[in-house]
């Protein structure tokens, strides 16, 4: 929920305003639908009857129709006189193929085992436990080993979000006279990709659990120029990096395991490395924010994975045998966390 919309609801009276926010689970659930079914892929090139959106996503006609009033409700679609729906600026960011499309997310935030584990968040607060493991007796990234759907809408959202942010990251950093870097859990390389290209002089080295890069090819510009490593972070990393990203990972861990992932960077790099965590921190002010809602994402998704304060990221540094040099913003919700060998 962003701050303009909390602002918007707080023209309304209280329990108007409480109403809106209880009703908002129905919204995203119906926006997941519309994502699955392709319906604003299927708008792209124009209005369509509700009979042929209804023939090309499978669905029953009279229910698709009273979704797709529901959205157009929303400002998701918009229902013309003659019956027909076409897309509005706002849906077509559900489109699969557009540089801003959010769709990736829409599919992974309301599945159906996303949703299982937000119905479990009692639990985690009353525990301090993830409500996912307590659902389904594993991590999610153990989950998306054999959930291949879902495992892709998370894969190619990491990517997306990367396309989206790493103009805001690579504006923010100076990669200039690094010569490898380290993309630590870097998924499906984008951001590994984009410093490259910014950086003719850089090497990278992309490193993440092997089922997730077994299948990662890096554009023909910078291939010659980086390596895929697959293994386990928590474990050993490749050695003889100058810096190691760490972008949205310690987010999904507790203390002790950031610390540990944070540790074998630092044994890793060279003597003058750097590490750099990448990933939104919670401000201390209560203005809304997106940072709050993420970090409890991260106690119902990712058992003890949480979003840091600047203290909490310094705290973490020193238990890895590290300090944190500086907090670099972007003009994006991230933020650079930058640490080097404690002296
Ligand atoms: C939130 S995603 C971030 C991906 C990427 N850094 C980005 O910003 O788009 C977390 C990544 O950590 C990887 N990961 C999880 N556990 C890991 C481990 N033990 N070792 C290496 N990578 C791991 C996941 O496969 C996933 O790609």
């Amino acid at each position: 929920m962003t701050a303009q919309t909390i602002r918007a609801q707080a023209q309304q009276p209280l329990p108007a305003q409480m109403y809106d926010m209880l009703n908002a689970h129905m919204l995203v659930q119906a926006l997941h639908v519309a994502a699955s079914l392709s319906i604003a892929d299927f708008l792209a090139d124009g209005s369509k009857t509700v009979e042929e959106l209804a023939q090309a996503s499978s669905s029953d006609r009279a229910s698709l129709y009273r979704l797709l009033r529901m959205l157009a409700g929303a400002g998701v679609f918009a229902e013309e006189a003659s019956g027909r729906f076409t897309l509005t600026p706002l849906g077509s960011t559900l489109r699969t193929d557009t540089p801003d499309s959010v769709r990736d997310w829409a599919l992974f935030i309301a599945a159906p085992p996303v949703w299982a584990a937000w119905s479990n968040l009692l639990h985690s607060i009353q525990t301090g436990e993830s409500a996912f493991e307590h659902t389904f007796g594993m991590r999610l990234f153990s989950y998306m080993t054999d959930h291949a759907e879902l495992g892709a809408a998370y894969n190619n959202w990491m990517a997306k979000q990367s396309a989206l942010q790493n103009g805001a990251v690579l504006a923010s950093y100076d990669f200039s006279g690094q010569p490898k870097v380290v993309d630590v859990g870097g998924g499906q390389g984008a951001t590994l990709a984009a410093i490259l290209e910014a950086n003719p002089e850089a090497r990278g080295v992309l490193f993440d659990l092997p089922q997730v890069v077994s299948d990662v090819t890096f554009p023909e510009s910078v291939a010659k120029r980086s390596e895929v490593v697959g293994g386990d972070m928590l474990e050993s990393l490749p050695a003889g990096g100058d810096v190691y990203i760490l972008k949205r990972i310690l987010m999904d861990w507790s203390d002790d395991i950031a610390a540990r992932a944070l540790r074998n960077c630092r044994d890793a790099m060279t003597e003058s490395g750097k590490v750099l965590v990448i990933e939104p921190i919670v401000a201390e002010s209560n203005e809304p924010g997106v940072s709050r809602f993420l970090d409890m994402t991260m106690l119902v998704m990712q058992g003890g994975g949480r979003v840091r304060t600047q203290d909490e990221h310094r705290v973490l540094f020193e238990a890895a045998g590290l300090q944190l040099t500086r907090i670099i913003p972007t003009a994006s919700p991230l933020r650079l966390v930058e640490g080097a060998r404690r002296i």
